[in-house]
């Protein structure tokens, strides 16, 4: 199989932000404690932000927190709570505000995830998933909202493109982000008068992440078995810029969307034609093809 020609490249969002532009602002991020979460976390601290990260598992919290203050100069403190349950969410937010005195921004980020068929899956570990992922958005949107509309903030919920197709063994997860996209543009919808924007942030397979090995069975090769149109897995570093751009000023028209940072991957339909090799060398397909190469 040819391989992709082209990778895009890993751009630090330092180099295409100002350093500035979170400056006095507060983010509430849930799942902050590792991947995708604690990478969006330090890029939006780098350009000016203090941050609270909350999660189930306080010594990973601890240390996330302690290295995110470290590399980038700004304050980050951790706060235990379990999105399960609402009034540990009341009570993080209200920490947060007897710390910082306002939240700015909330990303809805924690999740949980594992594969399996429906016939081996319990309607307890069903619920588990809706009530991480589905409920722990909306607990967590309930116990933020006066603060962010307070600073006419906004909210980056992470959801996945699963649910666009069947994904097999991710019915939970499927159905459980298809509900995180719902209370994201209910919440553009009845917050936009408020001045608080709402937005989807859906990643593709992202390299070093729990979800990546819960889902390829520890496989880290950029390449192998998998072509996309941009040529390798999301990195944390692709959405970590994208969560800066969703919550700067360059976004303030935007509301109520869903962004896949995929790369491409979800347009492709490589069930008609091999990808990459058909576009790569358009000749190893010459006889399916009537018009000029
Ligand atoms: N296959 C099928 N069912 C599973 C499962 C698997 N791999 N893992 C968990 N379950 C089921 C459990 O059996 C249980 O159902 P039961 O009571 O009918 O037996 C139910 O899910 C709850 O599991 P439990 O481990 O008690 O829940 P938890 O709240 O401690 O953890 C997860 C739930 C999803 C967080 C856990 O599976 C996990 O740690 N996953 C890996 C980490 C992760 O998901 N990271 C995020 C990636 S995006």
């Amino acid at each position: 199989m040819t391989s992709s020609p082209y990778f895009a490249p890993v751009n630090n969002s330092i180099s295409t932000f100002k350093d500035n532009i979170f400056e006095g602002k507060v983010l509430f991020c849930t799942g902050g404690g590792s991947g995708i979460c604690k990478g969006m976390t330090e890029s939006i601290m780098r350009h000016g932000a203090n941050a609270v990260i909350i999660g189930r598992k306080f010594d990973r919290l601890t240390e996330a927190s302690r290295e995110l203050s470290e590399r980038t100069g700004r304050t980050c403190i951790p706060i235990q709570a379990d999105v399960r349950q609402p009034q540990t969410l009341q009570a993080a937010a209200e920490r947060t505000m007897e710390y910082f005195g306002r939240i700015d921004f909330v990303i809805c980020g924690a999740a949980g995830n594992f594969m399996s068929p429906i016939s081996g899956l319990s309607e307890n570990a069903f619920k588990t998933v809706i009530e991480i992922d589905t409920l722990g958005t909306y607990n967590t949107v309930k116990a933020t909202i006066p603060h962010v509309r307070a600073t006419k903030g906004a909210y980056v919920h992470v959801s996945a493109t699963l649910h666009y197709r069947g994904t097999p063994y991710q019915v939970h997860v499927s159905a459980a982000k298809a509900g995180v996209d719902a209370i994201s543009n209910v919440v553009a919808v009845e917050e936009g008068p408020h001045g608080v924007r709402s937005n989807v942030l859906a990643p593709g397979f992202t390299s070093g992440t729990e979800g990546m090995r819960v889902m390829s069975g520890n496989k880290t090769n950029k390449t192998e078995g998998f072509s996309n149109p941009l040529g390798r897995f999301t990195e944390i570093h692709d959405v970590a810029n994208v969560a800066v751009f969703l919550f700067s000023p360059a976004a303030c028209y935007i509301t109520g969307q869903v962004l896949p940072v995929d790369g491409g991957a979800e347009h492709l339909r490589g069930d008609f034609f091999p990808y990459p090799s058909s576009v790569v060398d358009p000749s190893s397909v010459r006889k399916l093809l009537k018009g000029k190469m």
